[in-house]
């Protein structure tokens, strides 16, 4: 299985915990359950909305000598009211408060969008403002400001499409480390997995199990259920094991890191036994077969009337 490892000798781990949708309430036990499973990478971001309760339960973790520090890789992302260069260490400084840390281990440019500065979530179109207003390459020079001075060891993006991959490198000579997108067998994202893998970015699979659990004006009413595709669950009946499993171990084994969520111990120590199986080629060539560039997350929630946003625009698709 392909290390994730960075140009600096750091390695982030192949498998995280996922917090997105982790309600205040249970995502504080789920990190400590996930890390005395052996999780040793949490995911995590200030628009999740969970990221005090995630400190205390890192801190405690920490005070009882259950974990150590450097032996955990924390990530977390930029909203995208914050993209002025000007309030980006602001809100990573606000994030490693909420998280009680010295220093994140990746802080990622969380989406190519931009809200208006005093709108967490826009209810209308005109809530949200152009990239044109603060140009991604801008928001990308405050991140590596952040890099330098030490609040984070690496820096990264997330939902970029190589164009903007490329937007940010070409315009400040700094290339993003990581991007986290959304893969599963139904989006594999070959071209972008293709450019990664020359350029030496590291990918992080978000919603590897689909976000089944996520509301309702976030879903497609049609969409296609992972857990009861054929070619996944006769996988998973040939190992004895779920679906889920199977999900993420392709993600595995195809180089990337994956990050399901789940707040149920039985579930999050299931995910970690993935690290333990193998999908044979004939097994990872039929899951490849089912490419069909399905989107889960597919950007509709930012293309509400007035929005400067399209799914088009977004993907650059
Ligand atoms: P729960 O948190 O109750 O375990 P994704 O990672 O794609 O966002 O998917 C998260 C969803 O998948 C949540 O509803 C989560 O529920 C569920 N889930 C996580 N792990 C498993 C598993 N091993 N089997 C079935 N469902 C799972």
């Amino acid at each position: 299985m392909k290390k994730l490892e960075f140009s600096n000798g750091d390695v982030m781990p192949n498998l995280g915990l996922g917090t997105w949708k982790s309600a205040p309430g249970e995502v504080g036990a789920a990190v400590k359950t996930a890390v005395r499973t052996g999780y040793r990478h949490i995911d995590c971001a200030y628009v999740y909305g969970n990221e005090a309760e995630i400190g205390n339960a890192l801190s405690e973790l920490f005070a009882d000598g259950e974990v150590r520090r450097d032996e955990l890789w924390i990530t977390s992302k930029l909203w995208n009211n914050f993209h002025a260069p000007q309030r980006v260490r602001p809100a990573l400084d606000n994030t490693l408060k909420d998280l009680q840390l010295d220093f994140l281990d990746l802080y990622l440019i969380h989406w190519p969008i931009l809200f208006r500065e005093d709108v967490f979530w826009p209810s209308k179109g005109s809530e949200m403002v152009p990239l044109e207003e603060i140009p991604l390459p801008d928001t990308w020079k405050a991140m590596v400001a952040c890099r330098d001075a030490g609040a984070t060891r690496h820096i990264g993006v997330s939902n970029f499409s190589v164009r903007k991959i490329r937007e940010v490198t070409d315009a400040t000579g700094v290339q993003p480390e990581v991007d986290q997108v959304e893969m599963q067998p139904l989006l594999q994202q070959p071209g972008l997995k293709a450019y990664c893998d020359e350029n030496d970015i590291i990918l992080t699979a978000y919603s590897p199990l689909g976000s089944r659990d996520r509301s309702a004006d976030n879903k497609s009413s049609d969409e296609p259920d992972l857990f009861k595709n054929p070619v996944i669950s006769s996988i998973a009946r040939a190992h004895d094991c779920s679906p889920a499993q199977v999900l993420i171990r392709w993600a595995l084994q195809r180089g990337t890191a994956v990050i399901p969520k789940s707040v149920n111990p039985e579930r999050i120590r299931q995910n970690y036994d993935t690290l333990k199986m193998k999908l044979s080629d004939a097994e990872m060539e039929a899951l490849a077969g089912l490419e069909r560039h399905y989107r889960f997350l597919n950007g509709q929630v930012f293309e509400m009337e007035g929005s400067p946003y399209t799914a088009k625009s977004l993907w650059d698709e």
